[in-house]
Order: C-alpha cells, then sequence, then structure tokens
C-alpha cells in the first residue's frame, strides 16, 4: 500500500521514520508502482559528486504508471476536463482509457516519423489536452520531451530547441490566451530558420487561421493520428534515462535544461500530490498553471495521473472574459481542490468581491498555493473569501530543480500558519545555512536554505553542462544542495521563505534571470550596460527594474521605454518587461568590477536610507547620482 497520512501524529512518526532509515522509507514508496524489473539499488550517490541515482537498474516505462494501470479499475473515470480559454467555446472531458488510446495514436505517429529512444522532442503549445498527449507520447516512447511555454519569442524558443538539438516540434497553429492571439506557427517558423535539427513540425489545429506551410517538414496533426492504431507497446526505459528537460532561469548565463529522470521523477510526484492534496476519488481537481511550467508537469500531468485524480485542463487566464472566471469554473465543475499561485489572487483581489461572491463555491476542500511567497493579506483573503474559511490553504514551497513538492502543510492535517509554507515532507530534510557554511541548529533562525540528503525527484543534471549543475547547486555547501532561497525557521519549527537570494527575479511567480534580461537590453544600439534587480511590486510580487548606461541620451523617453520593451519582448517574450527604467551615468560596481545589487535593489525600492555600506564601490559617488535620477 502507497503511503497516505491521514493524521499530524501519523505525519511526525513517519517523518522520524524516514529520518531513521532513508532507503527503506523511498523502496516502500516505489514498490507501489508497476515495474516491468525491480531496481539493483535504491540510491547511490550524492551532492559531494552531483551523480545521484535512484532505483537504478529498475525498468519501466512511466506511462504504463499513468495510464495502462488504471485502464481495468477506472478505465471510465474522467481523467480530464477541458475547459476552453472562451467560455462558451467547445469543451470535453476525456475518460482514462480515451487518454490511453490517444497517447498510444500519438506514440505511434511519433515513432512512424522517426523519433527514437532518447531523441528530444520540443512541444510549443496551447493549454490544450494535446499538449499533455504529446508529452504522455514522448515519454511512451521514451523521447524526452521539452516543452517550451507559449509565451517565449522565437529566439528563446530556437535557443532552448538547439540547446538540447531537438529533432520534432509539435506547435499549434495559434492560441488564444484572453483576448490576445499568439501565432504560435509563425513565431515557431522563424525559431526553426535557425535550428537544422528540426527535421518534423507537427501542427494541432486551434484557431484555424492562415498560416504558412513548408513542405515535406510540416504536417496536420488530425491527419496523421487519422490511421494511427490505438494500441502501443510502451519503450522500457531505466529508472535512470531521461524523462524531460526543463528549461528555467539561473542567476547567470542562459537558461538552463533542468533534466529529470523517469523513475525517481515518478515516485516523488505521485507520493507528494496524494500526501500534500490529499485528493478523494469523488474529488476535482484543479491547478491553473501552465504546462509550460514544472507545477505543470508535476501537478497537472503526472502526479495527478499516477493516482487516478480527476484534473482539469485550463487554457484561460484569470480575468477573461471578467474576473470571476475562476470561480465560474469551480462552481461549473464543483471542483474541490485548488491551486494556484499567489500572483493570481493578488490580482484578483484588485477587483471587486462581488465577482467571487456570485460563484457557488461551497464544493471546495483544499486550496493550494505555489511559486513564490504568498502574503499575508493574500492569505487571508483567499482563505476567506475563495475558501469560505473552511479550507486549508497548502503553501507548497518547491522549485523546477526538485521535482516536486518539498516543504508545505499536508491538507487538513498539518495546522497551518499564513505565510509558512510550514514543514517538510517526510524524507525530505531541510538545514539554514550561516554565512560560514555551517548548519544552523535550533528554532527561531534564518538562513540560506539548503537540503542535506538526495530525495528521488531531484533533477540529475543540466543538459549540456554537468559542470554548471554541480557549480550552481552543489558548490555553494559543499555536500549539500543549495536552493537560493532564503528562509526563516520559527520558534516552532515552521519554515518560511523569504524570496531568493541569488540574482534571480521571480515576477508573477515566473522564474526571470537579472543577466538574461541584461543581455537582452544591451542589445540595444544606444545601450552601453544595464544593470537589473527586482522590486516589491503589489500584485507580481517582484516587478523589473532596469538601471541603463545610455551612449547618448535619449531623445524621447517614453520611446526608448518602448524600444526596449519591444526588445525583451523578441528575445525573451513579455513577461521580461523591465516595469521601470532608469537612465544612469555609472553603475555602482566593486573594485573587482561585480554590480553592487543590494544598493540598486534598495534604490529601486526607495528605500534611500538603508543603502548600506558603500566603501568598496570603486566610485561611491555614482551612488548619489543614481539616487537623484529619476525612473520612468
Ligand atoms: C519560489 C516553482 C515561497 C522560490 C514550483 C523558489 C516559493 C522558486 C514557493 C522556484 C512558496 C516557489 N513560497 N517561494 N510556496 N514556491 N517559490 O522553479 O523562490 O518556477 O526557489 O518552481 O519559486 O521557482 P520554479
Amino acid at each position: 500500500m502507497w503511503l497516505n497520512i491521514k493524521s499530524f501524529e501519523e505525519y511526525k512518526d513517519v517523518y522520524r521514520q524516514s529520518e531513521e532509515d532513508r532507503k527503506k522509507f523511498w523502496e516502500h514508496e516505489a514498490g507501489t508502482f508497476y515495474w516491468r524489473e525491480s531496481w539493483d539499488k535504491v540510491h547511490s550517490g550524492g551532492f559531494e559528486n552531483g551523480d545521484i541515482k535512484w532505483f537504478e537498474g529498475g525498468k519501466l516505462n512511466i506511462t504504463e504508471n499513468a495510464l495502462d494501470r488504471h485502464l481495468n479499475t477506472i478505465g471510465h473515470k474522467t481523467a480530464f476536463i477541458f475547459e476552453p480559454n472562451h467560455p462558451d467555446s467547445f469543451r470535453r472531458t476525456i475518460t482514462y482509457r480515451q487518454l490511453y488510446e490517444d497517447v498510444c495514436r500519438f506514440a505511434n505517429v511519433l515513432e512512424s516519423k522517426g523519433v527514437e529512444k532518447g531523441d528530444r522532442v520540443c512541444i510549443y503549445m496551447a493549454m490544450t489536452p494535446e499538449l499533455i498527449i504529446s508529452a504522455l507520447a514522448c515519454a511512451r516512447i521514451g523521447a524526452v520531451h521539452s516543452i517550451v511555454f507559449a509565451g517565449f519569442s522565437a529566439q528563446s524558443l530556437a535557443e532552448r530547441i538547439q540547446d538540447c538539438d531537438a529533432k520534432m516540434l509539435i506547435t499549434n497553429d495559434g492560441l488564444r490566451r484572453g483576448d490576445k492571439h499568439v501565432p504560435l506557427k509563425d513565431i515557431s517558423d522563424e525559431a526553426l530558420e535557425e535550428c537544422p535539427t528540426v527535421k518534423n513540425v507537427i501542427v494541432c489545429q486551434r484557431t484555424n487561421r492562415d498560416i504558412d506551410w513548408v513542405e515535406g517538414r510540416d504536417e496536420w496533426w488530425h491527419m496523421l493520428i487519422r490511421n494511427a492504431s490505438k494500441k502501443h507497446t510502451a519503450v522500457e526505459m531505466d529508472a535512470e534515462d531521461p524523462l524531460f528537460i526543463l528549461y528555467t532561469s539561473g542567476s547567470t548565463g542562459k537558461p538552463k535544461g533542468v533534466l529529470h529522470t523517469c523513475g525517481g521523477y515518478m515516485v516523488y510526484t505521485s507520493y507528494t500530490f496524494r500526501n500534500v492534496f490529499q485528493v478523494s476519488e469523488e474529488d476535482i481537481y484543479w491547478c491553473t498553471a501552465d504546462a509550460g511550467w514544472i507545477t505543470g508537469h508535476s501537478y497537472i500531468i503526472y502526479g495527478p495521473l499516477f493516482n487516478g485524480a480527476t484534473g482539469i485542463i485550463f487554457e484561460g487566464v484569470p480575468t477573461y472574459p471578467d474576473a470571476g472566471r475562476f470561480w465560474e469554473v469551480v462552481e461549473k465543475y464543483e471542483v474541490t481542490h485548488f491551486y494556484t499561485a499567489p500572483t493570481a489572487i493578488r490580482a484578483l483581489m484588485s477587483y471587486d468581491l462581488d465577482f467571487v461572491k456570485k460563484y457557488d463555491l461551497s464544493s471546495l476542500k483544499v486550496l493550494g498555493s505555489v511559486g513564490e511567497p504568498i502574503n499575508e493579506e493574500a492569505w487571508h483573503w483567499y482563505h476567506d473569501h475563495v475558501g469560505g474559511g473552511k479550507c486549508p490553504i497548502v503553501d507548497t514551497w518547491w522549485q523546477t530543480e526538485t521535482g516536486g513538492i518539498m516543504i508545505s502543510p499536508l491538507a487538513g492535517i498539518t495546522p497551518t500558519k499564513p505565510g509558512f509554507a510550514t514543514l517538510p515532507l517526510p524524507g525530505i530534510t531541510p538545514v539554514l545555512m550561516d554565512e560560514n557554511g555551517k548548519e544552523i541548529g535550533g528554532n527561531g533562525v534564518s538562513g540560506n536554505l539548503c537540503i542535506k540528503h538526495p530525495w528521488p525527484g531531484i533533477a540529475r543534471t543540466v543538459w549540456g553542462d554537468h559542470e554548471r549543475y554541480l557549480q550552481t547547486y552543489m558548490s555553494s555547501y559543499k555536500g549539500y544542495y543549495f536552493t537560493g532561497d532564503g528562509c526563516r525557521r520559527d520558534e516552532e519549527g515552521y519554515y518560511r521563505i523569504t524570496g531568493r537570494v541569488d540574482d534571480v527575479l521571480n515576477v508573477s511567480g515566473h522564474r526571470l534571470g537579472t543577466a538574461e534580461i541584461e543581455n537582452a537590453i544591451d542589445e540595444h544600439p544606444n545601450v552601453v550596460e544595464t544593470a537589473i534587480v527586482g522590486y516589491p511590486h503589489d500584485i507580481k510580487g517582484e516587478s523589473i527594474f532596469a538601471f541603463i548606461i545610455c551612449e547618448d541620451q535619449p531623445k524621447n523617453k517614453e520611446d526608448f521605454k518602448k524600444e526596449i520593451h519591444k526588445l525583451v519582448t523578441k528575445i525573451i517574450g513579455p513577461i521580461a518587461k523591465p516595469e521601470k527604467i532608469q537612465i544612469v551615468a555609472g553603475l555602482p560596481k566593486t573594485r573587482s568590477g561585480k554590480i553592487m545589487r543590494r544598493v540598486l535593489r534598495k534604490i529601486a525600492a526607495n528605500d534611500l536610507e538603508n543603502l548600506g555600506d558603500t566603501s568598496t564601490l570603486l566610485d561611491p559617488s555614482v551612488v548619489d547620482e543614481i539616487k537623484e535620477g529619476e525612473a520612468f
């Protein structure tokens, strides 16, 4: 029987047991899945060498655990309800059996196009069932999927395809998100000019707009699946074979391709989904994320399917056609579990409460939060107005690299506290580090958050750059995994994540690297150098502030800002546009040439009294000059 913790006492007990014998704990969890052959070794490797392996030698196909295993028991149960962008558009439900057949058909299509085990396939699609079918079909034939959020630009898409040498791209003609139209095929065509490795493009129809067509390369989804068999024998994978690559921003350089493998990721997402959300058979679970982010991978696609849950695939946005959209969907499907991001809650809080009150939300049992710290005001609004004061909030802390939830309440079991991710899941050992790289013991302390022991869901490498993996996560504190987050452990031992301590921004729950944005802005012919920092923003959590040195003073600042926005949108995507720009004569640099960002952060937040020590700057006078300047 798989672990399904039901009381706080049991949680404490299980946590203790997991600490006493980690291998036994994870072996038990893994044993609840269908493996074609069992593993030789539960676990090997560690953070010292970055050679972590779980269930090595075990043979499986992850889709047999997500789909085939359910056919005889819950084949007729709804796996997904698809809710389109516009409430009046065509909606549909898909049973486990239908999903299985669709995945098999598409797996056959992929194989017929020559995609083989180990090949990379890039998916750049609208949030529709076909996106999920594409990912699962890749997993079924052993191809490595790399889903790129369909809000990224042609250049970002091209970089990701090039980085992993994808052989195929799956996309839509276009998509609608709110009242916006995104021409996915046009963007793909532009990206593919730079991507010679892509031999085939499969286009799934969504908007029926006119698109260009490259004969011999492009094919319609609906034509290809027409005659494909609904039976497919899944390809046997080793537990440590790659499952997917997902690009995410780091503090330096280009986004990195975080790689997850089959066995450990399966065990970890399934275990965390079950215990954190406490979804039972009849429940309707809705995670509002996009499958282009890790939350969608782990808690729309994989975690819920392993557990036989019914989930919602939502194509839209929270404010279209109006700010009651989420609640209309909750009422319509009698959603019991609702998992979203603080930024969405804060955005909806700014509208009239009638948008919430209009709908019957009494079906809700559990609310979830992910992606950024949730401030107390948003927590209370969520708790009182959405949850009617009766639903526990699971504030789930985790990362693309952790594969699944790490620190979180278990719904209805762990006593919650606004703003706190509360306690680690059994099997996870968080530690706080001081500036000398030593663990800080006791409670009522703050430090940098590390994890002490490997867990099955941890990313195994950065695609094509293992050195960077070691450097980013395993070099700051030898023998530990460094998360990049600051954290407080209060008197009760509860964890509160305070935000990134590195140069990663979190804008509306999206991770962005300062270096990435700086590089994009530096492409402007009139820009000499840029420094990007984040500053607090009521709705986005954090917003982007650009300090820019220009060659010539721009004649019209508003025009200059528009040009910068256009450039950033082209190179990265609209989410990376700086909200504020200030033109400066110089940047505060140390003698070794490093930008002292903490000073800029304070200035951006208009906290001019607490700039701290600036005596180590090469030229401390630039700070006064920046303080006096004006942003626009
Ligand atoms: C932040 C998203 C506070 C954190 C799953 C982390 C959070 C980064 C929380 C990872 C939370 C995520 N409370 N902060 N509940 N959840 N974060 O990779 O800074 O997109 O390092 O994964 O988001 O973002 P990523």
